[in-house]
């Protein structure tokens, strides 16, 4: 033992004055390095077995910590921390004995990809995992039941698991997140009583049974799509008793895993106990010097080339990373700026991460839908050719924000400002817009919109205009009011999109940007929006949702040109039903209320803007429409209401 001491002191001759210390320096590189190196041997030889769409750079030659996509490393770049590969089209099984010996990962996201087979039972068991995503892939057979006690979150959701929730999930203390949406998972749901337990969602599976207490709290979109799943909050089980009353006193959480630890130490005797804790002490000192030193090494050796910071993949693509981030600096990540009352929990890092798809290249720039890892979903839209600076640009984001507190408008969540990129962060609107819902839905197969879901979108939308014309002292001009302009919410109300925006642009680009069919044309003549122009786009719209025909020029259709000019030539000529949409007219008793929208629609497109009415009176002209509406219509109305009942 000496002899080895004095022999790699003499190597290591720099330490000389303190053999121990340099004994242990020889030492611990080799061990730190082996340490990485099984980590990029396990991650090579995951690689090379799981086939995988878009290539990754991941190479034997390469460092691991900064060049590889996907990886991030702990801050003295000893170990593999972080695996995020979001929808690189990772196809087949994740093979055993690759990413289980990543012993030191506490983040594994291989979310939306294609993997298949059973999970490897060592990759929920690797003791520091924190959070696991591996939602919206084909995983099947069970879930294993050796799970890491230090899990926070686990998305298993959207794959194929069959078999019951292992009952290993009550030693789970630390679970804040457990999403198991749409398995095959049958059984019980076991009793989970730990307070930090945040977001449940068991629904469509086919669990069974009574819901514990301790699950009760949360809401019915917890549990749905389990027909053998009864108890609060769903129904009372029939030929139970009702669960016991809620006891005022909120249960223990169940004993924290490493009790048995205790036991240990307390089974050794002092003297042993003392022993060990001078003899740890010291070695603890040790090992916290040299780790020092070693970290002063590398930090010397790599500052240059610390701040350059790694690739960071991009979600669905690669290529949404590229387009919505490539200006983002480095140093400006957190600088996303929330607007008040908005209960997103997220940071620039983490919508960067984001997987994300194009929604469509609109007037101001692309708009991007991004799935951030805890599911959120949000809309990004990157700006271009904005032409202010950073006060203006903020000025313009606050009235937009203000805007945006109407149920009848998208609000503005959050922005982002830097010189090279300007990112705007709106909810998601999940039934898409006003334009494909009307059009897209009369091709084969699919039931076209009934009148009375026009007239609500109609009334949504107009109320959502006249919002924006009241506020901000009455001078708000929309200035691109169009049917893809108005977005769907799931329950079919209109909310009112892209505004605001023309303020940052370049003046001359933009009126030529905003589609022929609905500008007014004055607006064509001077360029100039007003809110008068504002409401010839929207009796367009009226108009085209009247018509079933949509006001733009699209190639090798020639049977609509001016919308507003065709209606008035068939009304003058005869004046009969040809004008309105085809598809309406299975309805009974609605023409009447047709006509009345037809004379409102005709009234916003007056030439003279004088001739038209104020937005606010549009508002009202729609609702005297519903307004005189006694009849029962049973066509329509009562089928959509069928639809929504829910059968127990
Ligand atoms: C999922 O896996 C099953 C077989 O396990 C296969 O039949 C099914 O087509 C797969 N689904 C997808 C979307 O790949
Ligand atoms: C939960 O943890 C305890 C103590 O650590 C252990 O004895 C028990 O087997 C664990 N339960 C399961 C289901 O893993
Ligand atoms: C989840 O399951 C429900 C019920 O089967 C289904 O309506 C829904 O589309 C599923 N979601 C996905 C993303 O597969
Ligand atoms: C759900 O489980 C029950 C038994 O627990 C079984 O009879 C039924 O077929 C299952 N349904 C589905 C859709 O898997
Ligand atoms: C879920 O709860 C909401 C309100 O709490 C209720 O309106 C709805 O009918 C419930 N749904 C089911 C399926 O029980
Ligand atoms: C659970 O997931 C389903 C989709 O499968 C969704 O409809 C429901 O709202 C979710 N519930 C919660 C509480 O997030």
């Amino acid at each position: 033992m000496k002899l080895t001491m004095g022999h790699l002191s003499l190597s290591c001759f720099c330490f000389a004055s303190l053999p121990v210390l340099s004994l242990l320096l020889c030492f611990l590189p080799p061990w730190a390095i082996a340490d990485l190196n099984s980590d990029k041997q396990a991650l090579l030889a995951f690689s090379a077995a799981v086939p995988h769409s878009r290539k990754l750079n991941w190479r034997n030659d390469t460092p691991v910590c900064t060049s590889w996509v996907g990886i991030t490393c702990a801050a003295d770049r000893s170990r593999v921390v972080a695996l995020r590969l979001p929808g690189i089209g990772l196809i087949g099984p994740i093979p055993p004995n690759t990413l289980g010996k990543l012993d030191a990962l506490q983040l594994l996201s291989l979310r939306s990809n294609r993997l298949m087979g059973s999970l490897p039972p060592d990759v929920l068991s690797i003791p520091s995992l924190h959070n696991l995503y591996l939602q919206h892939n084909n995983l099947s057979g069970k879930i294993p039941t050796s799970l890491s006690s230090g899990l926070t979150f686990l998305d298993l959701s959207y794959n194929t698991f069959i078999g019951e929730i292992p009952i290993a999930v009550r030693n789970l203390t630390q679970l804040s997140t457990l999403n198991l949406q749409n398995n095959s998972l049958t059984g019980p749901i076991p009793d989970l009583r730990f307070s930090r337990l945040k977001h449940l969602n068991l629904s469509y599976n086919n669990l069974s049974g009574s819901i514990p207490f301790s699950l009760q709290k949360f809401p019915n979109s917890s549990f749905l799509g389990n027909s053998l799943l009864c108890g609060r909050p769903l129904a009372q089980c029939s030929g139970v008793p009702p669960s016991p009353a809620p006891s005022p006193i909120p249960l223990p959480p169940s004993p924290p895993p490493k009790k048995h630890k205790k036991s240990f130490w307390k089974r050794l005797s002092t003297k042993a106990i003392i022993a060990i804790a001078v003899g740890g002490g010291f070695l603890l000192f040790v090992v916290a010097i040299i780790i020092l030193i070693c970290i002063f090494k590398r930090r010397g050796r790599d500052a240059s080339g610390a701040l350059k910071g790694k690739a960071i993949i991009g979600g669905r693509t690669e290529k949404p990373k590229e387009e919505f981030s490539s200006g983002v600096q480095e140093a400006e990540k957190n600088k996303l700026v929330f607007f008040e009352g908005c209960s997103y929990n997220f940071d620039l890092e983490d919508l960067l991460r984001a997987s994300a798809e194009v929604l469509g290249k609109g007037s101001y720039g692309t708009a991007y839908k991004a799935v951030l890892e805890d599911g959120t979903t949000v809309v990004v839209k990157r700006l271009k050719e904005v032409m202010v600076g950073k006060r203006e640009f903020e000025q313009q984001m606050e009235i937009i924000g203000r805007l945006g507190q109407h149920p009848n408008v998208v609000p503005l969540r959050a922005y982002y400002y830097s010189k090279d990129e300007k990112l705007l962060v709106y909810d998601y609107i999940p039934a898409g817009n006003f334009s494909t819902l009307l059009h897209g839905n009369k091709t084969a197969g699919r039931t076209p919109l009934d009148w009375n879901t026009r007239v609500k979108v109609a009334l949504g939308a107009a109320r959502g205009v006249a919002h924006l014309h009241l506020e901000v002292g009455g001078r708000f001009v929309h200035g691109n009011i169009k049917a893809s302009n108005v977005l769907l919410t799931q329950d079919l109300d209109a909310c009112v999109s892209d505004f605001g925006l023309a303020p940052l642009m370049n003046n001359h680009a933009t009126p030529s940007r905003i589609i022929v069919g609905y500008r007014a044309p004055e607006a064509i003549e001077t360029r100039k929006y007003t809110q008068k122009s504002d409401v010839y786009s929207f009796g367009v719209l009226l108009l085209e949702l009247l018509t079933g025909k949509a006001p733009i020029q699209s190639p090798g259709r020639d049977d609509v040109v001016d919308l507003p000019r065709w209606v008035q030539s068939v009304v003058r000529e005869e004046w009969t039903a040809e004008v309105f949409d085809v598809d309406l007219m299975r309805y009974q008793n609605i023409e009447e209320e047709m006509v009345q929208m037809l004379q409102i629609a005709m009234a916003c497109v007056a030439k003279t803007p004088d001739q038209r009415p104020k937005i606010e009176d549009v508002v009202k002209m729609i609702e005297e429409i519903r307004q005189s509406d006694s009849e029962p219509r049973p066509s329509s109305e009562d089928k959509s209401k069928d639809s929504n009942v829910q059968t127990p």
